[in-house]
């Protein structure tokens, strides 16, 4: 973690278990910045695609971010992302990009290159910041961790209600077990089950959780 004062709150969990929407409104709360993290991974796989890379040729997409520009920063309280001066949009989330973003995270060099630049926003600003990764290998020190849950029917139900094709087991099949950063349940986290909160709820739950790991800035 970074020397400054800057502090990262972590928030990890599967597919569809409601972390973003938990993320973006404790952020409002506490008026911190929130990272989305899988907006990284999407905008490199949506690349990639662009160029008609196969996402399972590790070596192409390798040579592939080797030259591109990936630039991340901050809009008020939302980060943004942009990879050669292009911010993706919408497209982040198709379904082409929902099917192979899984394969291009799963690439250590692809991991490396995003989780700098997702340490770098505590050289700026403090953060909460959610991923699959981010209380066990980007912020493994810090004392704010919160894994959210929800049972798989709920999850699936949130996906198709947001209108996205989108095989969340599978893709929670392929972020647990990969070898680089899989999905964990961080040292020092606790579980959030968000099966059954309302949004409201979920983040006086997770405000509870902040304080008793001793966040003084709520
Ligand atoms: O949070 P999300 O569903 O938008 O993330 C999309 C994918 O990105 C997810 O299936 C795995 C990958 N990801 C990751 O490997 N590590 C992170 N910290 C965040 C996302």
């Amino acid at each position: 973690m970074s020397s400054n004062t800057h502090f990262a709150i972590a928030i990890d969990g599967p597919a569809a278990s409601g972390k973003s929407t938990l993320a973006r409104k404790l952020a409002e709360r506490l008026g911190l910045v929130m990272v989305n993290s899988g907006a990284m991974y999407r905008a490199v796989t949506w690349k990639a695609l662009k160029e008609n890379i196969d996402p399972s040729d590790s070596a192409a997409v390798v040579a592939l971010l080797n030259r591109i520009e990936i630039e991340c920063g901050h809009d008020g309280l939302t980060s943004t992302c942009t990879i050669d001066g292009v911010d993706p949009g919408d497209a982040l989330r198709s379904e082409t990009v929902n099917a192979n973003v899984s394969m291009i995270s799963a690439i250590p060099e692809v991991r490396d290159r995003l989780v700098a630049l997702q340490r770098s926003y505590l050289d700026h600003t403090s953060v909460i910041m959610e991923g699959r990764d981010i209380g066990s290998v980007v912020f493994p020190d810090t004392p704010y961790k919160i894994y959210v849950d929800a049972d798989e029917a709920v999850r699936a139900a949130r996906r198709a209600k947001m209108g996205e094709v989108d095989s969340v087991a599978q893709r929670d099949a392929a972020d647990s077990k990969r070898t680089t950063a899989p999905l964990i349940v961080a040292n020092g986290a606790v579980i959030l089950d968000n099966s059954h909160h309302t949004i409201e709820s979920g983040v006086d739950a997770a405000i509870e959780i902040l304080k008793q790991q001793g966040l003084s800035h709520l």
